[in-house]
């Protein structure tokens, strides 16, 4: 990113998506109708729960950029939401999360049988919906998605607790977020009738976004500044989650500091205090700071991914975005 100018704010972003964006909205509601009151009960709370829609909107931008967006754009843009409020709402339980997007998870109120339960019908309605087009491309393409998310999260949970390097975190994170971000902006460009090597070029876009934009979810995991809100300070420590700035401590920190590392890492309850004493030892290898850069790269990465479009707005807004995701703070 360039450091001296200051990105724009999200919603500034998505101006040119408004219009598509509200109508994802009303679909993600309007196709979830149910007379089954604990599943609706569950679904509205959590898609009414302040979610980015970072995956919509780059699944709509990638459609403007090189065509039409369309009612299809709109429906398959909810349908990669769905998929995601399915991943979380599986996320939370796995990682027995009580708090999503500031606010209770849903598994905190209604239990883990019934996020679990309401994620699998999330899941399947996507692929409902996506079957309806009758376009066996776009269900190849959202299946091979799905398929890797699972397997990132299950790699994921086998190297709890044991030391990651860096490319076994980039295998899991490419997996469990990048995967459904490069659907998202090759199916939107699909639909909008992209030849194979614009499809290609968005489609590596998305990759780059996703691996950035979770670098940056693992760097904020350690933001301070987030512990006075009470809001996943040090929550990934406590799983014993190895993410980046994690494992670039112990592969950096002096014998002594590492070790330290691997014996709270031991710990029967890792406490608010172990996630200070390894914050620090952060800031002194820079473990933070590296992260960020690394996540800067795959932003501009993502960034080279739209040389030889036509400029638009949508480009742009893409651009946009890779700089937003670096930038954020939620
Ligand atoms: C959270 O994704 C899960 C990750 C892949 C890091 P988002 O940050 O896009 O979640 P919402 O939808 O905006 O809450
Ligand atoms: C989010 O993963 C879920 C998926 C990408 C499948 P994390 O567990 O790393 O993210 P948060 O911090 O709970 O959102
Ligand atoms: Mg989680
Ligand atoms: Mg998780």
């Amino acid at each position: 990113m360039n450091k001296h100018i200051k990105p724009l704010d999200y919603n500034t972003i998505l101006k040119s998506i408004k219009e598509p964006l509200q109508k994802v909205e009303e679909i993600l509601i309007g196709k979830l109708q149910t007379d089954i009151s604990l599943l609706k009960e569950v679904s509205h709370y959590i898609l009414k729960a302040g979610g980015k829609r970072v995956r919509p909107a780059l699944l709509l931008l990638a459609g403007g950029a090189v065509g039409k967006i369309d009612e299809k754009t709109c429906i398959s843009a909810a349908i990669i939401e769905y998929i995601h409020t399915a991943t979380l709402l599986h996320d939370d339980v796995v990682d027995n999360a009580d708090f999503r997007r500031s606010k209770k998870a849903a598994r905190s109120i209604w239990g883990n049988e019934a996020a679990v339960l309401v994620g699998d019908y999330l899941f399947t309605i996507s692929f409902q919906y996506l079957a309806d087009f009758e376009n066996t491309e776009l269900v190849s393409l959202l299946s091979t998605a799905t398929t890797a998310m699972a397997k990132g999260e299950i790699i994921q949970l086998e190297r709890d607790n044991s030391n990651t390097s860096e490319e076994e975190y980039l295998e899991i994170i490419h997996n469990k977020t990048a995967s459904l971000i490069g659907a998202a902006m090759i199916i939107g460009a699909k639909l909008a009738g992209a030849d194979e090597e614009q499809s290609d070029k968005l489609y590596k876009c998305g990759i780059n976004i996703g691996m950035a934009f979770q670098m940056i979810d693992d760097a904020l995991d350690y933001d301070i500044k987030n512990a006075k809100t009470g809001k996943s300070f040090g929550t990934d420590l406590k799983e014993r989650k190895m993410t980046l700035p994690l494992s670039h401590l112990i592969e950096n920190g002096s014998g002594k500091d590492s070790e330290r590392v691997l014996k709270i890492l031991d710990i029967d309850e890792i406490t608010d205090q172990h996630v200070t004493e390894v914050y620090e030892l952060m800031e002194k290898y820079q473990s933070i700071v590296y992260t960020i850069k690394r996540a800067e790269q795959y932003s501009n990465a993502a960034k080279d991914c739209l040389n030889g479009f036509t400029d638009s707005i949508y480009i742009q807004s893409i651009k946009q975005m890779s700089d937003f995701i670096i930038s954020r703070k939620v």
